[in-house]
């Protein structure tokens, strides 16, 4: 007979919002900071979420579908539903780190996005059976790039994410989080009182301690040359850094190089200006994703979901566009749709859902979103995703964002 407290919290969660409560609980001050992220006044972070609150609809009393249709294709992979991992850079928030969350993309049948700041290697996530695209910033020299790129192909992925949109802007009014450089015992030592009263979390690190003999790395073992150890965060920072920042020629030679090495989609992700949509298309892109790094980049940005319509309306027709920042509901995900996105991604919602139970918290805020989705589509009397229009929404006046200017600039 099971003497299980009765008043033992179920595991699963209603909303992505208790998820993150529960995240806040678990996780050590400095950790749950570092999921937060933001930058400079918080602007845009909050922004990204706000916005998909202005945007309303009028649903049906009668008449509504009886069955509802939630599956796409994006860059030729099959979505259950048009929600795919964006690329973070996890860190200690769960020991499985990026490999619960690609358990949890495969289980639920959409695409892994895999930052090159991850915690787990490609091949261990590629080892998962998940649909893996490697994300890659602009760091180190075309060589290391390149080698980066072959290894990610080996490794198996189905296609590749630059993430361009980041000015290293410093400093947040609210204070940043300490990471630090390496998990030695000096360093837990130090940091004991953030973390001392953090049981559950601690518990769960001392289990995989336990089993593999190794504290949680805080390196990127994806930017390690060939033979070499992996680089530190802030090596791999320092490098990303001092890299000086590319041209639309280097965006270019990178769509060309993947091409080359692996046949498979390059998606552009971080732009928010119609000028660089047109010049993106013209690097030969598969895709973009309309993006603000989820308000970790400039400050001040507008929401993405403001800027996705003019994007969509300008190279729609030529290139994939999807959109990312702020989505933590299915009802947000349906309005990216109907405004034209193929699919959105998420970042925080499943950070937040890792950090409240593993691999089974990613999979509860996948399920969460395709639950709204259905019931958006229910609510508008729609059989598919592929009926969304804008029309379909409440938009108000001012809404839509056209960034940048129209005429393309050729590379
Ligand atoms: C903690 C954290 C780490 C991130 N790391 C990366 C990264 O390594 N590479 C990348 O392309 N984007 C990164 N992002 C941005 C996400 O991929 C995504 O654009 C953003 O989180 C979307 O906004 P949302 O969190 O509101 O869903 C990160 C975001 C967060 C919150």
């Amino acid at each position: 007979m099971s003497l299980e407290s009765p008043w033992k919290q179920n595991p699963w969660f209603e909303s992505i919002a208790v998820a993150q409560a529960r995240a806040r609980r678990r996780l050590p001050r400095p950790v749950y900071d570092a999921l937060l992220a933001g930058s400079e006044r918080g602007q845009t972070v909050e922004a990204n979420q706000a916005a998909f609150a202005d945007l309303g609809w009028v649903p049906h009393v009668a008449g509504q579908q009886a069955e509802r249709a939630q599956t796409r294709t994006l860059l030729g992979v099959e979505l259950s539903s048009p929600v795919v991992i964006s690329p973070t850079g996890v860190q200690a928030v769960h020991p499985d780190g990026e490999v619960a969350v690609a358990r949890a993309a495969a289980s639920r049948g959409t695409i892994m996005g895999l930052s090159n700041f991850a915690s787990k290697s490609v091949e261990e996530v590629t080892a998962t059976g998940a649909t893996t695209f490697f994300q890659m910033y602009w760091t180190g020299d075309r060589d290391v790039m390149v080698q980066r790129m072959e290894r990610a192909h080996r490794a198996g992925v189905r296609g590749l994410i630059a993430t361009l949109d980041w000015s290293f802007s410093v400093g947040r009014d609210w204070g940043s989080p300490e990471i630090p450089e390496r998990v030695d015992l000096r360093t837990m030592v130090r940091m004991a009182p953030q973390v001392a009263t953090k049981v559950r979390w601690m518990r769960q690190f001392g289990r995989a301690f336990r089993e593999t003999g190794r504290l949680p790395d805080l390196t990127a073992p994806n930017l390690a040359r060939p033979g070499e150890a992996a680089p530190t965060f802030f090596g791999a920072y320092y490098q990303w850094m001092t890299t000086p920042p590319p041209s639309w020629h280097d965006v270019a030679w990178m769509v060309e190089t993947w091409r080359q090495i692996s046949g498979t989609p390059f998606m552009l992700k971080g732009v928010s200006r119609v000028d660089d949509a047109h010049r993106a298309v013209d690097a030969g892109v598969d895709a973009i994703s309309v993006s603000n790094h989820g308000g970790n980049n400039l400050d001040g940005t507008p929401a993405a979901i403001r800027l996705l319509h003019p994007v969509v309306g300008a190279v729609g027709d030529q290139i994939e566009v999807v959109m990312d920042g702020g989505v933590r509901r299915g009802s947000d995900v349906v309005k990216a749709l109907a405004l034209g996105a193929r699919a959105v991604m998420i970042g925080r919602a499943y950070l937040w859902g890792l950090a409240a139970n593993g691999q089974a918290g990613v999979e509860n805020v996948l399920d969460l979103l395709r639950g709204g989705i259905d019931s958006g589509l229910m609510g508008l009397g729609l059989a598919s995703i592929d009926e969304l229009r804008p029309e379909h929404l409440l938009i108000p006046e001012g809404f839509h964002v056209h960034g940048g200017v129209e005429a393309p600039v050729r590379i």
